[in-house]
């Protein structure tokens, strides 16, 4: 790994791993290549460590022309491809860009890739960054997501990312390119866009406005903290199998209102509230997401026995940093809520749920 092209690395897990990479591998030269969406921020890869290492490209993944360019004037020798459209609520009400980006983008990447690759047999990396939605809704007692459970996606994202996730093996069963795939559950930290259920709860919190809970707060998640995230990436890309896919997870699964009380009562302590009342009065509960899975769960053994890999944070303490961040990062926070995209974004989802 000499040379790296970081697909979406301006958005939330990307611009984590970005800076992950270049602390943690002096020598290599990241590349990171990002359309610069609502969600993709140059805030978010702003102090990084060894810039001097990093290069910037704000260009589409589905643009051809200029993935080959990138490949070959970097001498690209991996990619990690995280660009995607990433919000369950945002492909319900309009699903084509996740089609353009995440199917259409993934393939335009697979065939430049192909086609850099054939210069430098052995030397070659595709990691696709792909969801444990891609495997369906559990119900309560069934067992836990692993690498063999069938794709039964149920969102148009979770359908993208599992057409995405099928192409990436395909050009492996078919060409032999080498690649890589890990299905990830939801992730929490720093720098994540404020549509996301954390985010939204943590500055919706601090500011005294309502915390949407879609339907009764029953539904489940599995939550890791980004950085468990990135060095899962890392450990499969120093050593995980060609061809293979790993499941990360953080071993957490709170229901949705279990994780927003405990968001309020962190808030509670850090930042109470002028009338003395706890930040649980601020739930409101609205109308539930159409096609809403009831449980995610995922077996890491895999990626524990295989790679060594294990999560290092705490949901408590990882929740708790990641609030302090959120508290620290004022202006970050302000240039992200400032945008009209957002505003009317928040307007457009909780319209449809009465909130
Ligand atoms: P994000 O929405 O924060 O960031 C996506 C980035 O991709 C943005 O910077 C955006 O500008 C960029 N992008 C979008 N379309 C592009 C295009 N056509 N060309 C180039 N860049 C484009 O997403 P995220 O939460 O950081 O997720 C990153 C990846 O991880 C996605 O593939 C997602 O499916 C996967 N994933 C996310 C989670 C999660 O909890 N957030 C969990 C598992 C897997
Ligand atoms: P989200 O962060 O959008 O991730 P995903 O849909 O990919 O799991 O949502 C996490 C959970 O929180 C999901 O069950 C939907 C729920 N949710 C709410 O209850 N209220 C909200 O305002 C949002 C954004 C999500």
């Amino acid at each position: 790994m000499k040379n790296v092209l970081v697909t979406g690395g301006a958005g939330f897990i990307g611009s984590n791993f970005v800076r992950y990479l270049l602390q943690r591998e002096p020598d290599v030269k990241v590349v990171t290549l990002d359309l610069l969406t609502y969600a993709g921020k140059m805030e978010n890869l702003e102090d990084l460590p060894r810039p001097e290492n990093h290069v910037f490209v704000q260009g589409d993944i589905c643009n051809r022309e200029l993935v080959d360019q990138l490949l070959a004037e970097n001498a690209i020798d991996t990619i990690v491809h995280f660009a995607a459209e990433s919000h369950v609520d945002r492909s319900i009400l309009g699903p084509m860009p996740f089609i353009q980006t995440n199917i259409i983008g993934t393939f335009t990447l697979l065939e430049a890739a192909k086609n850099a690759w054939k210069d430098k047999p052995g030397e070659f990396r595709f990691h696709h960054i792909s969801t444990d939605e891609v495997f369906g809704a559990l119900q309560s007692g069934d067992p836990a997501f692993e690498e063999g459970t069938p794709y039964n996606p149920h969102s148009p994202y979770s359908a993208s990312k599992a057409s995405s996730d099928h192409l990436v093996r395909a050009y492996y069963s078919t060409y032999n390119l080498p690649i890589t795939i890990s299905n990830c559950s939801n992730n929490y930290g720093p720098y994540q866009f404020p549509e996301k259920l954390i985010p939204l709860m943590i500055l919706n919190g601090i500011t005294g406005k309502p915390l949407p809970v879609y339907g009764k707060g029953e539904q489940i998640r599995d939550w890791l903290h980004v950085m468990d995230h990135c060095e899962a990436i890392y450990l499969i890309l120093k050593k995980g199998k060609i061809g293979e896919t790993y499941c990360i997870g953080g071993d957490n699964q709170p229901t949705n209102l279990e994780i927003v009380q405990l968001i309020c009562e962190i808030l509670d302590d850090k930042v109470p509230r002028a009338d003395g009342k706890s930040h649980t009065s601020q739930i409101q509960y609205v109308s539930d997401r159409p096609g809403h899975d009831f449980r995610y769960d995922i077996n890491t053994n895999k990626i524990q026995r295989e790679l060594g890999w294990k999560p290092a944070h705490a949901l408590r303490t990882g929740l708790e940093e990641t609030i302090e961040w959120y508290l620290n990062h004022s202006a970050w926070v302000d240039s992200v809520l400032d945008k009209d995209e957002f505003s009317s974004w928040i307007n457009t989802n909780y319209q449809e749920r009465d909130y």
